[in-house]
């Protein structure tokens, strides 16, 4: 009896020791399998999880590949967790071999890259993409760049930015929705779902909601500044965008560079454990930006690398991008006691948890298949949807006498050197697009304009900004001899993207005397602006009859601005941030408050919050776009006027096009909440329809407001709904509206 009894114990032993690990095992759910990698970890390894390092070339403070050996190296013993900067099926192939052959417990790595907007096939950029205020076609764009990034070995991209931005002079404008928390929660939202699908194929990617928080209200859109925020405007301008990414499932956020109450976002506790971690119930992981951690002792709020890894733990951050402080320090930081390895634990489970969730420990070369990278790339279904999108973000700022889409025109000029240049076209963040597989302005107009029409193109003025008296003598003889004149205007796309703070975001000089001097010509005259951000435009509005923001399109640039030039397409772009009208009323945005001295229309406006020598409102305002047709709003209504806390309130307005070619308008609703214990802007967009409308044809838009649309945050970030008088606002852009009136009870 005892034999047999010894015998089964052996075999039970024997059977144990045969099966894999519960980590290695895919049966098992993902928390088992983390839970027993911790218990196998050293203190060492865990904080190897924690190191997130640049495979060594493209952004930041220059790395150089000398390093490579040495990472390598940090690689085979569980130092690093993760790179950004190794990108292509190959490469990340090989590194990946590196941490699952030869590191103690094959941890495989994560591989992250900046995909902005686009991998290979370059969407237009984000802030373009938003003015479509196309929630499906934004998802959609999203999914395609994950696809191809998928492909060449990628885990994850730092993207979506959510920053809510109201500087022009920001270069990162490019990167986010606009100025309005509503759609700029409603675009990030849809950029998650479209990067990360749910995660459980190959063709998705990890998101990471940046940068938290509040960067866009860096002082004087000068990158990496100070931010100095209220409570009251974190919670209701700034962390809304965030928050909607968040519930959307992003799997990570990023902290930001700026200060928030003092203390630098990557050690701020308040942002990173009570708001993100225990007020949202965010369940990923928190990644530093670049060196961010090491940071905070420039700021001036950390003493040394050890305090920097300790302050960044306490917060509730754990990823550490480039300072390598966490690697070199938390061993120590435990055995002081000072982190505790629960807390330890805490801050890589998450980490962990991914890489099982993307199944890189049952087969961690999922994403790394040279064959599909090959097939995946710049397809003529991903070139179609780039399109797609670039005619959509297109906005047509001004159209007097239609001269816009062209009509029986046979000799079209072409002015503008950004139109033929390449090394332009682009911005800072193109991640794998080449400039060579794009077509540019010259190039889609010729291929859609044919052979029957005469295209003639010059430069007219220098990429640098400046002219010459031949280019302007160049340009007016082309433009004498033709039936239009496009002019292509604007800023290098260059000159978009973090690290390109502009004082002066405006049109160069020698631009705006070519447009003068081609105004005399007396031939019809549109401005094609190429710009990542909203440019101030007012000293250019009496020179261009028509003027065409076509922001930075991408690869499909020249074909998508044909497609708007020839009515192909006609323009449905609403502009999601205000265009200043002076460079010194930045920042101007249409969610403002009321002052106590704001100007009522029509009276003496003495003593009252006014400049002297421009007006208070921008050149074009938020929302604001046209089309080769018309809308008119009649009708409004509300199926109540008093309406009850837990109630919906019905809002219908009757839109017609009034026009003669079938158009897209996109419908805006703005509230005020007139009272409130903490004040609310004059405006508040709150909802939005995109219809299309033959001509002749009206439609009945009907928008329901319940309490959620109605409430605001107070300083705690909890939602308030309180009774009093509401104005509802409906129209086509921010400005032009019409309004009704209800009360809250
Ligand atoms: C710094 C930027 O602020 C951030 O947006 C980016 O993701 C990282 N660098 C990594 O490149």
């Amino acid at each position: 009896m005892r034999h047999i009894f010894s015998c089964l114990l052996l075999l039970i032993f024997l059977q144990a020791s045969a099966q894999s690990p519960v980590y290695k095992d895919p049966k098992q759910p993902i928390d088992n399998r983390v839970k027993d990698l911790l218990g196998r970890m050293t203190v060492e390894e865990k904080a190897g999880q924690l190191n997130l390092l640049s495979g060594g070339f493209f952004t930041g403070p220059a790395t150089s590949n000398q390093g490579q050996k040495e990472k390598m190296e940090l690689t085979r013993q569980g130092k690093v967790g993760s790179f950004l900067n190794i990108i292509g099926a190959n490469e990340t192939r090989s590194m990946q071999e590196i941490a699952v052959k030869e590191s103690r417990l094959g941890i495989p790595l994560l591989f992250a890259y900046d995909m902005i907007h686009g991998y290979k096939t370059i969407f237009p950029i984000p802030l373009a993409e938003a003015c479509s205020w196309d929630l499906t076609q934004i998802e959609k764009n999203s999914s395609v760049a994950a696809r191809e990034a998928a492909s060449a070995g990628l885990h994850w991209t730092f993207a979506p930015m959510c920053d809510i931005s109201n500087d022009p002079r920001w270069g990162r404008v490019m990167e986010g929705a606009g100025e309005d928390p509503y759609l700029g929660g409603l675009v990030s939202a849809a950029r998650v779902r479209g990067l990360q699908g749910n995660l459980s194929d190959n063709t998705h990617i990890m998101a990471c909601v940046k940068h938290f928080a509040a960067y866009g209200a860096i002082e004087a859109g000068r990158e990496y500044n100070t931010v100095d925020i209220s409570r009251f405007m974190l919670w209701n301008k700034y962390l809304p965008p965030y928050k909607a990414a968040v519930d959307a499932g992003a799997a990570t956020v990023m902290n930001s560079f700026n200060i928030f109450e003092g203390v630098p976002a990557s050690g701020n506790k308040y942002l990173v454990n009570d708001v993100l971690k225990n007020k949202w119930g965010f369940k990923g992981f928190v990644v530093s930006d670049w060196n961010s951690f090491g940071e905070m002792i420039d700021h001036g709020y950390a003493a040394d690398k050890k305090d920097v890894a300790l302050k960044a733990l306490q917060a509730g951050s754990s990823m550490d991008m480039e300072t390598s402080a966490m690697v070199a320090n938390v061993p120590a930081l435990v055995k002081e006691g000072k982190i505790t390895v629960k807390q330890l634990d805490d801050a890589i489970y998450k980490i962990l948890w991914y890489k099982f969730k993307l199944g890189l420990f049952d087969d961690p070369y999922k994403f790394s298949d040279p064959a599909r990278e090959a097939a995946t790339m710049l397809t003529p279904a991903n070139r179609q949807q780039a399109r797609e999108a670039a005619r959509g973000s297109i906005v047509l700022l001004k159209n007097e006498g239609n001269i816009l889409p062209l009509k029986n025109v046979k000799k079209v000029a072409l002015i503008g050197a950004f139109a033929k240049s390449r090394a332009d076209m682009f911005d800072f963040w193109v991640a794998q697009g080449t400039p060579n597989d794009a077509v540019t302005i010259h190039d889609g107009l010729k291929n859609a304009l044919g052979n029957d029409v005469e295209l003639n193109y010059v430069s007219g003025y220098n990429t640098d900004g400046t002219g010459s008296d031949t280019l302007m003598a160049d340009a007016i003889k082309i433009a004498l001899n033709a039936d239009v004149v496009l002019v292509n205007i604007g800023i290098s796309g260059k000159m978009a993207g973090e690290d390109r703070s502009l004082a002066y975001p405006v049109i160069p000089d020698a631009q705006v005397q070519l447009l003068q001097a081609l105004q005399k010509t007396g031939k019809p005259l549109v401005a094609l602006v190429s710009s990542g951000r909203p440019l101030v435009l007012t000293n250019i509005l009496p020179y261009a009859g028509a003027i065409l923001q076509c922001w930075i399109l991408g690869t499909e640039t020249g074909n998508a601005v044909a497609d708007v030039v020839t009515g192909k397409y006609n323009p449905s772009g609403k502009t999601v941030m205000s265009f200043p009208y002076a460079v010194g009323q930045i920042p101007v945005y249409y969610n403002h408050f009321n002052t106590g001295r704001s100007i009522p229309s029509g009276t003496d406006p003495g003593w009252k919050s006014r400049y002297r020598d421009i007006p208070n409102e921008p050149l074009f305002p938020f929302g604001f776009g046209l089309s080769y047709t018309t809308f008119g709003y009649s009708g409004m209504k509300l199926d109540k006027t008093i309406m009850g806390k837990s109630d919906k309130i019905g809002v219908s307005v009757t839109v017609t096009n009034t026009g003669s070619v079938e158009g897209t308008e996109v419908v805006q609703l703005y509230i005020r909440d007139v009272t409130a214990s903490l004040v609310r802007p004059v405006k508040e967009l709150k909802s939005f329809q995109r219809i299309t409308l033959k001509p002749g044809e009206s439609r009945v838009v009907s928008f329901s407001l319940g309490a959620k649309d109605l409430s605001f945050y107070d300083t705690r970030g909890n939602a308030v709904l309180e009774p009093g008088e509401f104005r509802v606002m409906v129209g086509g852009n921010s400005r032009d509206v019409t309004e009704a009136v209800f009360q809250l009870k």
